[in-house]
């Protein structure tokens, strides 16, 4: 082996460092190769059994442009949302705590979701945005016969990934089956420390009627965020905005 290294150095351009000078360098460096590459594997493998559950990437193709620089924040209350949003992008890994963004439909919260789901995203990590409704008829899938995904593989995957986000709670009436589901999701993410993200139209007090007091006290633990959106739809903006084409 030291006869490879002695060959590869000699084969290297001066003033190139190796990252190996010796046999147990080299040893060390292949392990460590292994163990990212797997890491990354069974990332990749996670990912892709998501794909194939749900269809889709983690972010549908609608959110995929939103980011932190195109979020136009022009109230008080925006520029605090998306100053929240970034730090809590930035700080991801370091705490589990989640985040709920209650508001109105068209005020942003879609996107500000999708700019930290992007963001970590392009560093690797998994994200999944997810709406309720939709999360019910997987479930509801699961259990017909001749399902080809368990139950127990979807719960897995969805408190597998990095991140994930629930999209729409509370917007079609809850049902018990519905609640439980939720409930065993949440719960047993912040159990594992992974954080979720919710997106709202609920109060805190009809959120806190649907998904528990012990849930809710989870969602505040560890840097736990909630973040009222309390302006008006952005989607009047969008129309007579900067596009106009008056202009
Ligand atoms: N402050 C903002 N700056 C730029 N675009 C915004 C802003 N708020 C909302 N939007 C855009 O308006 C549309 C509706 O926003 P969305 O995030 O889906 O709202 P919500 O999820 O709260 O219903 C989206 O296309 C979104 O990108
Ligand atoms: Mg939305």
């Amino acid at each position: 082996m030291s006869d490879l290294i002695r060959r590869l150095q000699a084969a290297m351009p001066a003033g190139i460092k190796p990252k190996f000078t010796t046999p147990e360098e080299w040893q060390a460096w292949q392990l460590e190769q292994g163990r990212k590459d797997s890491e990354r594997i069974a990332e990749l493998n996670r990912v892709n059994r998501l794909q194939k559950i749900l269809g889709r990437s983690g972010i549908q193709e609608l959110h995929r442009a939103c980011s932190f620089q195109n979020y136009n924040a022009e109230l008080p209350g925006q520029r605090n949302a998306l100053d929240k949003a970034k730090r809590y992008a930035s700080e991801f890994g370091s705490r589990f705590g989640g985040f709920i963004f209650s508001g109105g439909c068209g005020t942003g919260k879609n996107h500000l979701a999708a700019a930290i789901g992007n963001h970590l995203l392009s560093k690797n990590k998994s994200v999944l945005v997810v709406t309720v409704p939709d999360l019910m008829m997987r479930f509801r899938e699961t259990y017909q016969d001749g399902a080809k995904v368990s139950e127990a593989d979807l719960m897995n995957d969805l408190c597998n990934v990095d991140l994930l986000i629930l999209d729409d709670i509370g917007v079609q009436r809850g049902n018990q089956n519905e609640e439980i589901v939720l409930f065993q999701i949440v719960d047993r993410r912040l159990s594992a420390k992974k954080p979720v993200g919710m997106l709202t139209n609920l109060d805190v007090e009809k959120l806190t009627a649907l998904l528990t007091e012990r849930i809710m006290d989870r969602m505040r633990m560890d840097g736990g965020m909630w973040i009222n959106f309390d302006w008006p739809s952005y989607r009047k903006n969008v129309r007579s905005g900067p596009t106009n084409l008056e202009e």
